[in-house]
């Protein structure tokens, strides 16, 4: 695999960071993950604007305009010899200083890092039946918002949902629905679509800008709004939303069937209209 270093395209196995670099002492940096369809970005300018506002808002300055993200994941997708589909990785974090202390070290430059792998897609019985998910306590920070490196809370969660053979942990805080271990949530109940507001407590995800959208484009009613967790023990249907998850029906939730116990109508509008959006 060819990946990018610093400014230099180079073989992933080659590339040496060093221990003094920020995001291996403090996860002092942030990631985006875009998928590719047969060589076509999806939403890259999404992806970018998510990037650039996450580095402003943790002060890193890379230099970098949005046309050299876009250009480093063309290159990326050009580069790495796969065919099919594809998932661009990108990572900076504040750089390489010369001592370990908190504060911002003076005169450090970021280290940019991306790498690109085959997309793995929804295998086809979670569209035909949908996957199961437990609930679990939201443990991480107050700034859910930002796609920092720091993910420890999710890894603890997913590593939650593979030990007890289910696909997702949905976490819950203060009574609220936020996100789910790398997924956004979505309920259905009598025909309306609901999600937790992007604020502090959730990623906004980009999968689920596009589903917002595309409700909005089918007439469905949809609203943005603090989702209870007790809505999803009475939700007809249950979805998350990732780029590599894509729309996936929850069908099980802490081993109680969602709904009818399968994917819903709502969720087979909305996928449809979603797979020709990738298509
Ligand atoms: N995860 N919420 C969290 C906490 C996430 O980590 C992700 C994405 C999402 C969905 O965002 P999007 O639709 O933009 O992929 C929501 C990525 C894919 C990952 O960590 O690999």
């Amino acid at each position: 695999t060819i990946a990018f270093w610093n400014g230099d395209y180079l073989p992933l196995d080659e590339i040496r960071v060093s221990p003094l670099d920020r995001g291996f002492l403090f996860a002092d940096g942030l990631y985006e993950v875009a998928a590719a369809y047969q060589g076509r970005l999806f939403e890259p300018q999404a992806h970018i604007r998510r990037l650039q506002r996450g580095l402003a808002e943790l002060r890193i300055d890379t230099g970098w305009s949005d046309a050299d993200w876009l250009t480093l994941m063309e290159e990326m997708l050009r580069r790495s010899g796969l065919q099919g589909d594809q998932a661009v990785y990108i990572q900076v974090t504040r750089g390489a200083s010369t001592s370990r202390g908190h504060a911002f070290p003076a005169g450090v430059k970021p280290t940019v890092f991306a790498m690109p792998s085959a997309l793995k897609r929804p295998p086809e019985s979670w569209r035909s039946g949908g996957v199961a998910a437990i609930t679990t306590p939201d443990i991480r920070w107050s700034r859910c918002d930002l796609k920092t490196v720091g993910l420890l809370g999710s890894v603890l969660a997913q590593q939650k949902a593979v030990e007890q053979g289910v696909v997702d942990a949905i976490q819950l805080r203060d009574g609220l629905v936020t996100e789910g271990a790398a997924t956004n949530v979505f309920v259905v109940r009598d025909g309306a679509i609901a999600t937790p507001k992007a604020d502090h407590r959730i990623l906004p995800g980009i999968t689920r800008a596009v589903v917002l959208e595309i409700a909005a484009e089918a007439g469905t009613p949809v609203a943005e709004r603090d989702v209870a967790a007790n809505e999803l023990a009475t939700a007809d249907e249950v979805w998350i939303t990732s780029t590599s998850k894509e729309v996936t029906a929850v069908t099980r939730i802490d081993g109680r069937p969602v709904g009818t116990g399968k994917p819903g109508p709502v969720w087979t509008a909305i996928d449809a209209r979603f797979q020709q959006r990738i298509g």
